[in-house]
């Protein structure tokens, strides 16, 4: 796309779709090739377009950076094609799902595994139940959240499932085997299938733990096959070089000045997903969440934020936009949201080579009757701080890949075909930034 016909455009809405960047013909099996069908990660990426912009931004060798990574995309496509991927997220689910992800593991290491907790587990849920169930309460996070979301005997299952995860000794396969664990817990529980909100659903058809556990491992061990042979071996055998991920806010990367090539990433909207809550299963689980409400706070977007009193967004729009919400807590909101990707970008910038590339995958939404132009307050934003727009991709999101699509009335997820509905977020851009 010409630029400078861009600048003619008001909004970015009358920028012509450019089709090749939909990937509708890619299926669902496409998008979960390797490790990418780990975990139900909201809004992910398609790894397709995580793995074109790597190729058309950048080259082997160079560092790849995601601050925003979630359940990974950025950073398994970047080791993938030879790149040093680095990456942060403020989740800890999202830090375990990307490590795991990118971690070379033997597979007759993860086979011998499968097989010796399969032997355990029949034995444990069978014939020593109650010793091993004691043994699981002594160890088992306090949380009475766990009570609210499974019936009595799934958590007593599940806990005797989790707990002989526990037991193995080395970090990297019991990683593995928590992620597999992670992914079966919405469906050993009662929250409502693909609701935004957590809703509990107490006529839900409930699924046998083990089952579904040795299910989703044996699943996992066969794409993690697929993934080692896809690894370059020098990235294999010195992974911790070649790719960083760490549990830590956007404005934080693990990441020296000036020394990177390419930013891809898509971050968080403004209260459209409240993270915190949509993870918090395995969190709870893990140990990783002792007050949600604490725990919210500490994500962009979140609706769980201060006032942090008059801030400049180095964006005339923005300021237009909070202005039209008014002073009120949803005007907050989005003045925080926009301080804090600010922020971000300002990180992004220290990190970034001169020339390096910032690709930034957004779509504007609606809050409260407003309309909350994204990729234009981002991109004033960036070019406020230092950097200068080289694209602007209008691509459309086929509705096979839409998880935003929802009833307004019951806040659940529903397939986008239902002509009756309006599509919450039917095309995005991809902001491509170069550093000054
Ligand atoms: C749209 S998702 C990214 C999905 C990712 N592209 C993928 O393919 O899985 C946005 C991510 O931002 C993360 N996030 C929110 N606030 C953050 C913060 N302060 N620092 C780092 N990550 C944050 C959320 O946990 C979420 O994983």
């Amino acid at each position: 796309m010409n630029y400078t016909k861009i600048l003619e455009q008001t909004t970015f809405s009358e920028i012509p779709i450019d089709y090749t960047w939909s990937f509708s013909h890619k299926t669902i099996k496409d998008t979960a090739y390797i490790t990418h069908g780990y975990y139900t990660y909201p809004a992910k990426f398609i790894p397709q377009l995580a793995a074109r912009l790597i190729q058309e931004n950048s080259k082997e060798g160079d560092i790849v950076i995601d601050p925003f990574m979630g359940s990974g995309t950025t950073v398994v496509e970047s080791i993938v094609h030879n790149r040093i991927g680095i990456g942060t997220d403020i989740n800890e689910i999202a830090y375990l799902l990307s490590k795991v992800k990118t971690t070379p593991i033997k597979i007759s290491d993860l086979l011998q595994e499968f097989s010796n907790l399969n032997f355990d587990l029949q034995s444990r849920l069978n014939g020593q139940y109650d010793y091993f169930l004691k043994k699981a309460e002594q160890i088992l996070p306090k949380n009475e959240r766990i009570d609210y979301w499974f019936l009595p005997q799934q958590k007593e299952k599940l806990s005797i499932i989790f707990t002989r995860i526990l037991e193995i000794k080395n970090n990297d396969i019991r990683d593995f085997f928590l992620i597999a664990f992670a992914q079966i817990l919405k469906s050993c529980s009662i929250w409502l299938q693909k609701s935004v909100k957590p809703t509990r659903d107490l006529h839900k058809k409930i699924y046998d733990p083990l089952t579904l556990f040795l299910k989703q491992s044996k699943k996992m061990i066969k794409k993690h096959s697929e993934f080692d042979r896809l690894l370059n071996q020098n990235i294999k055998d010195n992974i911790d070089k070649f790719r960083i991920v760490k549990c830590d806010d956007s404005r934080n990367v693990p990441c020296e000045n000036n020394t990177a090539t390419l930013i891809v990433t898509s971050p968080p909207y403004v209260t459209s997903y409240e993270y915190a809550d949509l993870h918090q299963l395995p969190s709870m689980w893990f140990g990783y969440l002792s007050e949600l409400s604490e725990f919210r706070k500490k994500f962009i977007g979140s609706a769980y934020k201060e006032d942090r009193g008059k801030i400049d967004l180095k964006s005339s729009l923005a300021e237009k936009i909070v202005l039209q919400l008014g002073e009120n807590k949803k005007g907050r909101e989005v003045k925080n949201y926009f301080a804090d990707m600010l922020e971000t970008f300002l990180e992004m910038k220290r990190v970034l080579k001169k020339g390096g590339r910032a690709c930034i995958v957004i779509g504007n939404t609606e809050f409260c009757g407003v309309q909350i132009l994204n990729a234009e307050v981002f991109q004033e934003q960036l070019e406020n701080i230092g950097f200068e727009t080289h694209d602007i991709i209008h691509r459309e999101i086929p509705s096979k890949m839409l998880p935003s699509t929802r009833d307004t009335n019951t806040g659940q997820f529903v397939k986008a075909t239902d002509k009756n509905l309006k599509l919450a977020y039917p095309t995005e851009y991809i902001l491509i930034m170069e550093k000054l």
